[in-house]
Formats: structure tokens, C-alpha cells, sequence
């Protein structure tokens, strides 16, 4: 989007989230917004003008994990827990959308209320519990938006179902695995949501292994990564990134939500009744920067390294790829920035880049 006409859409945005947004229910907020996004693919002439003017820059592109990304920049796990807004999110500007969590069985999440916003400092907490259609559901959804030659690139994100026991999580994802893998460019497993009991304990050595060797064995050719927690020490991310590099993974996300609290301006009080989630947005960029570092340290250069947690502006995305990043997406960012936040890292990154080439 011109620049101009992208600061126009997003002090209107501003202003609608401070008027509308910010004193509605989050989670019916989203919904609401994503309604729009959703429909955005079927309005000819509004969809033709935002696809021109959000699109990356063809220098932003990168190859890893023998996929081609159209820019490094892309849409995290969590916003589009279906794979129903992946083309409405590729007109937005994102080179890669991320979708699910997605479990083996359709489940309707913890009650809400489940996500809150901490406005003061640009953070959500959230405990959705991986509120998903289920794996069937979302393999005939994913058929279809393949099929649309425009797509940005899909990744798809996979949890355990809640109803099946931590020792048989393996069988669990094994059949999202067969499901999904099919009609996913990449799959993620997703051992780090706070949300989901014993689901982090996934991410111990003796757990870790059989899972992700099933799991990579189960998916063929499609490329398997392992999303993280930020709250591992830094000998379990070394030791979790050895494993990853061990058993010829094609990448690690890192990373997911912190159960830490800390470094926030909303008061304790007020955060403390939010009860237990998992806070993500502008308080984790430092530790998710850290993380990112510590992962890039233990890998072949080559190994894809996905950067999340508290990215904002395009600077940010620099500051992730001159840490060794080799695609980055954020998810926070997207509900207090709007539509055009994607489109704006985009007209960005092609300044950027093309002033570097001169
Ligand atoms: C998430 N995130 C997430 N991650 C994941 O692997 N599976 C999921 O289902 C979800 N769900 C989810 C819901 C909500 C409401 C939020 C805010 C986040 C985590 C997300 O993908 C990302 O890792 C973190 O939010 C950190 O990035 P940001 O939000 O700081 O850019």
C-alpha cells in the first residue's frame, strides 16, 4: 500500500480499536475481525488493490527447507486455529501463515473468558486451549486453499488433544501428522503452549525423542520443526536444538508464550486476576531475542531457525535475522497494529533492502 494510504487504514484502526476494540470481549473482537478477513478474498476490486499494494518484496524472498517463502516475514501459530483465513492473511501481506494449533480430535478449548489484553504494554495473556475443529476438518480445508495459486506459503501447527493422556500424546499426534502433512509446506509440533496440561513436559529428552522421530517419520517429505518455550533453560534449548539437529528436523521455532510475569507496567493486581495463560506480545521480545540466539548458536547455518515472540516493526524483524533468524513472525502485534501491519514490514523491508543493493 502506498504509504500514505496504509497511514491513513491504520490511524483509522487506531481509532477503532481504542472506540470499539479495546472495550469489547477479545475474543469476540477477533472474531469479528477475522469475519472481515475472511471475507476479504471475495470482494473483487478491494482484494485486487490490498493484494497489490501488501505484497512482499520479491527481495525479501527466501528458500529454506526447500520451500520457497515469498518474504521472511509471516503470520504465527494461533490466529487462524482452522485454516480458515489463509487467503484473506496471504492478501494482508504475509509471506507464510502459520495455522492451528490443530489436534487430533475437535475440542472446544478452556472457558472463557481465556484471553486478555494488556493494553499498557502491547501483551496478551491467553488460555484457549487449543479450541480447534480437529485434524479432519482442517486436512479438507487445507485441500481447498492449496488450490489457490496465490496462497502464501501454509504451516501447519500441531498439539495434543486434551481428552488423550500424555503417554499416548504420540499416537495423538501421529494421526494429525497423517492427516495434515499432506497439505501442509511444513509442519510444526507444538510442545510448548502453556495450556494444555503436561504438554510442556513433551519437550523432556526421553519424551522428546520417540515424538518427534514418529512424528518426522510419519510426515514423508513435508519439512517437521519443533516450536519451543522461551521458559527452557539454556542447557534444555541446547539440548532441544542438538535433538532437532540429531534427528534431521528441518527447523525450531522459537519460540512460544512465557508463564513468567515479569517486566510488565499493568498492574500485578490486574494481571494476577487474569489468571494462568500465556503472555506473549512486546515483554518477550528480549527473552524470545535471547532464545533465538542461544537456538542459532547450536545449529548448522543452514538449519531453518523461525523467530517469534514480541515483533513489532520491521525493525525488529532486522534486528531477528541479524541474529540469525531465518524466517520471523509475530502474532500480538497483528491486534494492536492492524490490517496493514504486515503490509507496512513489507513496504519496509523493500526500502531497506533495496537501499542496501544500491
Ligand atoms: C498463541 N500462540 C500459539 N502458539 C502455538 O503454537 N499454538 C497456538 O495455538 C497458539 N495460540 C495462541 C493464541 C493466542 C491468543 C496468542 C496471543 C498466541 C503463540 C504464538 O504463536 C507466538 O508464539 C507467541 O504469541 C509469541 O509471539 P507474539 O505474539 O509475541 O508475536
Amino acid at each position: 500500500m502506498s504509504g500514505i494510504a496504509e497511514r491513513i487504514v491504520r490511524g483509522g484502526y487506531a481509532v477503532v480499536f481504542r472506540a470499539v476494540f479495546a472495550n469489547m470481549d477479545p475474543e469476540r473482537a477477533h472474531h469479528l475481525a477475522f469475519g472481515v478477513i475472511k471475507a476479504l478474498p471475495g470482494i473483487p476490486v478491494l482484494s485486487g488493490v490490498v493484494e497489490r499494494y501488501s505484497r512482499p518484496a520479491a527481495e525479501d524472498g527466501v528458500t529454506t527447507m526447500g520451500i520457497h517463502f515469498p518474504s521472511r516475514f509471516g503470520l504465527a501459530a494461533g490466529f487462524d486455529k482452522d485454516a480458515r483465513g489463509i487467503a484473506g492473511l496471504g492478501l494482508l501481506g504475509f509471506g507464510h501463515v502459520e495455522v492451528g494449533t490443530i489436534t487430533a480430535k475437535p475440542q472446544p478449548g478452556n472457558d472463557r473468558p481465556r484471553l486478555f489484553r494488556l493494553i499498557a504494554d502491547r501483551a496478551l495473556v491467553n488460555r484457549m486451549g487449543f479450541n480447534n475443529h480437529g485434524a479432519a476438518r482442517a486436512a479438507r480445508r487445507l485441500e481447498r486453499a492449496r488450490r489457490n495459486p496465490g496462497r502464501p506459503v501454509i504451516g501447519v501447527n500441531i498439539g495434543k488433544s486434551r481428552v488423550v493422556a500424555v503417554e499416548d500424546a504420540v499416537d495423538d499426534y501421529l494421526e494429525s501428522t497423517r492427516l495434515l502433512a499432506p497439505f501442509a509446506d511444513y509442519l510444526a509440533v507444538n510442545v510448548s503452549s502453556p495450556n494444555t496440561p503436561g504438554l510442556r513436559g513433551l519437550q523432556e529428552e526421553d519424551q522428546l525423542r520417540p515424538l518427534l522421530t514418529a512424528v518426522r517419520d510419519a510426515a514423508g517429505k513435508t519439512p517437521v520443526l519443533v516450536k519451543i518455550a522461551p521458559d527452557l533453560t539454556d542447557e534444555r534449548i541446547d539440548a532441544v536444538a542438538g535433538l532437532a539437529v540429531d534427528l534431521g528436523l528441518a527447523g525450531i521455532i522459537a519460540n512460544n508464550t512465557t508463564i513468567e510475569r515479569t517486566g510488565l507496567v499493568t498492574p500485578v493486581e490486574k494481571v494476577a486476576a487474569m489468571g494462568a495463560g500465556g503472555l506473549s506480545g512486546a515483554p518477550i521480545a528480549a527473552r524470545s531475542l535471547e532464545v533465538l540466539r542461544r537456538v542459532r548458536a547450536a545449529v548448522p547455518s543452514d538449519f531453518c531457525v523461525v523467530a517469534v515472540g514480541g515483533v513489532t516493526t520491521e525493525q525488529d524483524v532486522q534486528d531477528r535475522i541479524d541474529a540469525g533468524a531465518t524466517l520471523v513472525q509475530g502474532y500480538t502485534a497483528f491486534l494492536y497494529e492492524g490490517p496493514t501491519w504486515a503490509t507496512r514490514i513489507n513496504r519496509l523491508r523493500r526500502r531497506r533492502l533495496r537501499r542496501a543493493a544500491r
